[in-house]
């Protein structure tokens, strides 16, 4: 009985491992890693996107004090682990007045805590 079921479980973890390989959407929400399970954000004009925009230019300037504006979030991708990691390509204009693209990585928590982990202008 034992020796039978061995063989067909391995041939079940081959099977899914096989499944996750070339089906990686199935996979993501089970099985997060860092770098992988990025997605596109569809619906940039979401309002808690456009927030996110705009509360990471205003934690940039609490500490860059370069007087950066929010524009607003043209696009990004997000990434579930833990809460959701945000990558948005935001436009601000600066001092003078002149507008450029700022990449912004943005961590939320799942209690909402958010981390501005990185900011630097886009080329
Ligand atoms: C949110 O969760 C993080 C990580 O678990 C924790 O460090 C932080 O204190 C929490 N913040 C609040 C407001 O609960």
């Amino acid at each position: 009985m034992t020796r039978s079921i061995v063989p067909s479980m391995l041939i079940v973890a081959a099977a899914v491992i096989g499944l996750c390989s070339v089906a990686p959407a199935a996979a993501e929400g089970e099985m997060p890693q860092m770098g992988g399970g990025w997605e596109h954000i569809r619906d940039v004009n979401d309002p808690h996107i456009q927030e996110l925009g705009r509360w990471a230019v205003s934690e940039h300037v609490k500490v860059a004090n370069d007087g950066l504006r929010f524009v607003k979030v043209v696009s990004g991708r997000e990434q579930a682990y833990y809460g959701v990691s945000y990558e948005l390509v935001t436009e601000a204009t600066n001092g003078a007045g002149k507008s450029a693209a700022y990449g912004a990585v943005v961590y939320e928590l799942e209690n909402k805590t958010r981390e501005l982990m990185a900011f630097r202008p886009t080329n």
